[in-house]
């Protein structure tokens, strides 16, 4: 079943499923030019985070935004790529927020990268939480392109990019409450933050099996995949939130994820609950399996 048909049946609304299936065709074009490979390299420019750009990021950020501007149902949008949020159409109803290359220090050594993007109600994202989220679109450009949706109270989906659109692989994905796979990011931080080194040598002496490739896409999307799992990337004294950044990558990371049964926090409060503050604010992520987020987080018991 294609996706188009798949969203009518889930119940999605006339506009939200053109917003969603805008998103996907933004990932199709995405999709192309990151398996051709003819785009590599740097753009020579920095991100507001001040990251060096891929030509592959500004691509892959042109391309999102050539579609959502065909909507007029878009009013704002946001990207890890531009400095500020800015008006498509002022009478839109949505908002988007997107990563629109997740992992590019991966780019160059052919691992797995993704697209992350957050589907709001209208306005400035300023003081928006992931629970308002209406829909999130999340795509894994591996061996095979694979995109999950998430609809608020529908549950997240997987689908299969195919010669003939994007099918229907996995409906409703459930992730159990306990499960021993564990994706570490931010490892660095152990040698500054006792709590985590804690947790780590936990794992460890548990036997957890260690899945971590880099990108917060594909470690996270082995954890819905595979169903079980824990990926966290905590701060530390240098850098108390991390690196991961609330709009474009927790939050909606986070959503997906709740949608499937998981659990999400930045250590202190569900990170669907955390109002954005400024649009690069970065955020600590403790996020999979309920049980295996509880657990990690009694390590890091605040104060
Ligand atoms: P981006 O490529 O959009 O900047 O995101 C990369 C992020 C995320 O995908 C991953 O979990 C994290 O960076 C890895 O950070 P380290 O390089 O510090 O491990
Ligand atoms: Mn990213
Ligand atoms: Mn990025």
């Amino acid at each position: 079943m294609q996706l188009d048909e798949h969203l009518k049946i889930l119940g999605v609304n006339d506009a939200l499923h053109a917003v969603v299936m805008s998103c996907a065709q933004g990932v199709f074009d995405i999709a192309n030019v990151v398996h051709t490979g003819e785009i590599l390299g740097y753009a020579g420019t920095q991100n507001v985070f001040g990251e060096s750009q891929l030509k592959l990021d500004v691509v892959s950020n042109d391309l999102l935004i050539a579609e959502l501007k065909k909507l007029p149902s878009i009013h704002m949008i946001a990207s890890e790529e531009l400095d500020d949020e800015q008006e498509l159409h002022a009478d839109g109803d949505f908002s988007v927020a997107f990563d629109p290359l997740d992992g590019s220090s991966l780019v160059d050594v052919n691992f797995a990268v993704g697209t992350i993007i957050a589907i709001y109600p209208k306005g400035s994202f300023i003081g928006k939480k992931a629970s308002e989220m209406r829909a999130a679109v999340v795509a894994v450009y591996g061996p095979r392109t694979t995109l999950f949706v998430a609809v608020a109270g529908k549950g997240t989906h997987q689908y299969l990019l195919t010669s003939g659109g994007f099918e229907l692989q996995k409906e409703k994905m459930k992730v159990d409450d306990e499960g021993r796979y564990f994706a570490p990011g931010n490892l660095r931080a152990c040698a500054k933050n006792p709590q985590y080194k804690a947790l780590v040598d936990y794992w460890l002496a548990n036997q957890y099996t260690l899945r971590y490739s880099g990108g917060m896409v594909p470690d996270m999307n082995h954890i819905l995949v595979k169903g079980r799992g824990v990926f966290t990337y905590p701060g530390y004294s240098d850098e108390p939130n991390g690196k991961l950044r609330l709009l474009y990558e927790c939050g909606t990371m986070s959503f997906l994820m709740i949608e499937a049964g998981g659990a999400a926090s930045d250590g202190a409060m569900s990170l669907l609950d955390k109002p954005l503050e400024h649009l690069d604010q970065r955020s600590p992520i403790f996020v999979g399996s309920k049980k295996e987020v509880e657990k990690a987080l009694e390590f890091f018991i605040m104060g």
